[in-house]
């Protein structure tokens, strides 16, 4: 599997068999974004919430490739009733798709979407696919239940938030990694707007976890997972 990092919340995916899965695609609006919604494809778009940031370019990315959403109920029930493919999951259910396990964990935040519907509760995901297994938090604050998810899951990949202010900041995602346990740690959701603002390198510094490599990605850039 391959992951593509485009900035802010934003990961493509790609299995070995060539199926493109995005994560939270914000790319036109989202000034970090070195790629466009017009440049990307989708076999499936997984949203860990609906704030309009998570959400981003979907539907136009949708209305071109027809891609299945993965997401809990009400996002999915959401995002169905604008005409789309949604698959309805929720927190602590997996699922078997062709291309891997998708699994939906906590996470503390809220999910309004942009057109103020309820979209259920916020929630991370934790995607299993070509041997490789990959958290993606979503937008969350630091919780013990972190350690749960790293002793029932071995996890290679972490993404977590460092931005603060919405997230968890730098400190508090050091501890998570502790609490998860990951081979690698890969910082996402910060410097995309002046507010979240921070330096990935503190971030680098702090986590001292003997287990786990930090790796900073450039915006846009792509390394393959194994
Ligand atoms: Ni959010
Ligand atoms: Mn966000």
């Amino acid at each position: 599997m391959r992951l593509r990092y485009f900035s802010h919340s934003a990961v493509q995916l790609t299995t070995a068999d060539g199926k493109i899965i995005l994560i939270d695609p914000f790319l036109d609006g989202n000034p970090t974004s070195p790629v466009k919604a017009k440049d990307v494809r989708a076999d499936f778009i997984i949203l860990t919430h609906g704030h309009g940031d998570h959400i981003g370019d979907s539907f136009a990315i949708a209305d071109k490739y027809d891609p299945l959403f993965i997401c809990v109920n009400e996002l999915a029930d959401y995002v169905s009733s604008k005409g789309y493919r949604a698959h309805n999951m929720h927190i602590g259910g997996a699922h078997n798709f062709d291309f891997g396990r998708v699994k939906f964990t906590i996470a503390h935040h809220g999910s309004m979407t942009p057109d103020n519907t309820y979209a259920g509760e916020p929630s991370g995901v934790i995607v299993s696919a070509d041997g490789v297994n990959l958290y993606h938090t979503g937008d969350t604050g630091l919780f013990y239940d972190m350690k749960l998810i790293g002793e029932m899951t071995r996890i290679d990949y972490m993404l977590l938030p460092i931005g603060d202010n919405f997230t968890m900041g730098i400190d508090d995602a050091v501890k998570a990694v502790e609490l998860v346990n990951p081979g690698i740690a890969i910082p996402i959701h910060y410097n995309t707007f002046p507010i979240i603002a921070v330096n990935p390198e503190e971030f680098r510094q702090k986590v001292t976890h003997k287990n786990t490599k930090v790796k900073i990605l450039q915006f846009g850039e792509e390394i393959e997972l194994k």
